[in-house]
Parts: structure tokens; C-alpha cells; sequence
């Protein structure tokens, strides 16, 4: 990667105040096309109000964010979404009454919507469109390993799998950039390991850049290229798995838990 390169995601000194709590204070980290990177800290460490920043879900207070070299701080949510950030979300949101399948295609289908716009369903170019969104939807959910139930009402899913279909559904809109909040929480070691593999394919083969947030430390360290950890809002380490494993600010942030 050139020196000069235009970073996918770039924060700057990014900050938000609720009230008078400094939930993100000044904090700043660039993302390089293709990066897997990792965002950790202790419980309201102000990980997900970072996604929420990127998102556009609040404006920051001060600082800046800035995607593939555009300034987005402030802008509206759907206008961040439109420019290629997806996010999956701590709590599950899935249309549960809905399939695996549709929920999935329920999201490319807004991406792609200007086609089917005219609401006459029954056109034969929207039945095709219907289709190829259909098998788009099947080939997502095979990337993420829920081919088995595509069928299925969402809802009927076990949890480890729901969060799967969040993943397949943010694919679904084609982002560059892949926010993950928790994908590993509430998994089994098995589901893990699985997800790691899963979410290293989605970075290599759909040449996405990822970034996650993950209490687990094993699947972080082993999956994330490079870290940052926020403890009170305030970025207390940047850099590769092993020296964030041994960085004492880290440890003393986790109160000597195993990192
Ligand atoms: N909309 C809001 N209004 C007021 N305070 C908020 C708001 N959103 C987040 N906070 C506060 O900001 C702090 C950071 O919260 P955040 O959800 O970002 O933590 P987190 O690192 O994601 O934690 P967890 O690991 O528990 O998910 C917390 O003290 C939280 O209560
Ligand atoms: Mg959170």
C-alpha cells in the first residue's frame, strides 16, 4: 500500500458528548482498503457510539469522518449507507416474521430498488429482477454458511445463526466498508472459529474492508490484522494483536482480565 494512499475510513479526532459524558474523545484511526481491523474496550467503552458516529446516526460533536477521502461528519444516515457503510448491530434486528432468504433480498432490494420502483410488481423485468435478486440473497447466505436454512422464518433461527443472516443481509447492499458489532456474542466455540473463517472470506474474496467490535479476545487476536482499544471514550492503544496482548495500559484497562 502506497504512503499516500487515501484511507477508506479515517477518524480525526473524532468526539461526542451526551450530556456531560465524553462517550468518544478525540479519537482518531485511519482504515486502508482491504483492512481487518479490530475495536475493542471494556463495557461502555464507547465502541458502538463510534459506529454510530461513522453511520451517521449522530453528528459528532467536534472532530471529523472521513470515507475514501470524503468528509461524512454529519451527514444523514441514509446518505452514509448510500456511499458504502453497512453495519450489523449489537441488538439483532432481522425482520423476523421473514425467511432467511427474504431478508436478504429485502436488502438488495433497497439498494437496487430504483429498478422495481414502479410498484407494478408483476412487470416481466421486475419478476426477473425479483429473481436475480433471489439468487444474489441464496449466494450470500451460503457465503456466511445458512444455505441449509434459507427457508426459514428468521425469528425460528438459533441465535449464533441470526447473527450470520445480519451479516449476509449487510453484504446484501455491497458497503466497502463492513461495520460488525458483536458477530461473535452469544456463539459457541465452534460457531467461532467458523465465523472467523467466514468474515476472513468476506475480506478476501468480496475485497471488503472490515471493521469489528468483539469482546472475545481469542477471536479478535485472531482474527483482526490490527487493533484499537478505547477505554472512557479515550483511545488507550492502535497496533498489531501481539502488542496490544502486551500492552499494559490494555491490561490495566481490563483490569489484568487475559488479553
Ligand atoms: N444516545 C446516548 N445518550 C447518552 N449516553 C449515551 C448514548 N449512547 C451511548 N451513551 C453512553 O456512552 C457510553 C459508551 O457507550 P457505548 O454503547 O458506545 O459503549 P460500548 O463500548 O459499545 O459498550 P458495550 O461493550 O457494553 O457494548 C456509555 O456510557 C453509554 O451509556
Ligand atoms: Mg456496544
Amino acid at each position: 500500500m502506497s504512503e499516500n494512499a487515501t484511507p477508506v475510513l479515517r477518524l480525526k479526532e473524532a468526539t461526542i458528548k451526551f450530556g456531560g459524558l465524553i462517550a468518544v474523545n478525540c479519537v482518531s484511526f485511519d482504515l486502508m482498503k482491504g483492512d481487518l481491523f479490530g475495536l475493542i474496550g471494556p463495557n461502555g467503552a464507547g465502541k458502538t457510539t463510534c459506529f454510530n458516529l461513522v453511520t451517521g446516526l449522530y453528528p459528532p460533536t467536534s472532530g471529523s469522518i472521513e470515507f475514501m477521502g470524503r468528509d461524512i461528519s454529519g451527514m444523514a444516515s441514509a446518505k452514509i449507507a448510500k456511499l458504502g457503510i453497512c453495519r450489523t448491530f449489537q441488538n439483532i434486528r432481522l425482520f423476523k416474521a421473514l425467511s432467511a432468504v427474504e431478508n436478504v433480498m429485502v436488502a438488495a432490494y433497497l439498494r437496487h430498488r430504483t429498478g422495481l420502483g414502479s410498484g407494478l410488481g408483476l412487470l416481466p423485468s421486475a419478476i426477473r429482477e425479483t429473481k436475480e435478486l433471489r439468487r444474489q440473497a441464496l449466494e450470500l447466505l451460503d457465503v456466511v454458511g445458512l444455505s441449509d436454512v434459507a427457508e426459514e422464518r428468521s425469528g425460528d433461527l438459533a441465535y449464533g445463526r441470526q447473527r450470520r443472516l445480519e451479516i449476509a443481509r449487510a453484504m446484501a447492499t455491497q458497503p466497502e466498508l463492513l461495520l460488525l458489532d458483536e458477530p461473535a456474542a452469544g456463539m459457541n466455540p465452534n460457531e467461532k472459529v467458523d465465523l472467523q473463517q467466514t468474515v476472513r472470506r468476506i475480506r478476501d474474496d468480496f475485497d471488503k474492508t472490515v471493521l469489528l467490535i468483539e469482546h472475545d479476545m481469542r477471536f479478535v487476536m485472531g482474527l483482526c490484522e490490527r487493533i484499537v482499544v478505547l477505554d472512557h471514550g479515550e483511545e488507550i492503544a492502535q497496533g498489531p494483536p501481539d502488542a496490544i496482548r502486551n500492552d499494559p495500559k490494555v491490561i490495566e484497562a481490563y483490569l489484568g482480565a487475559a488479553v
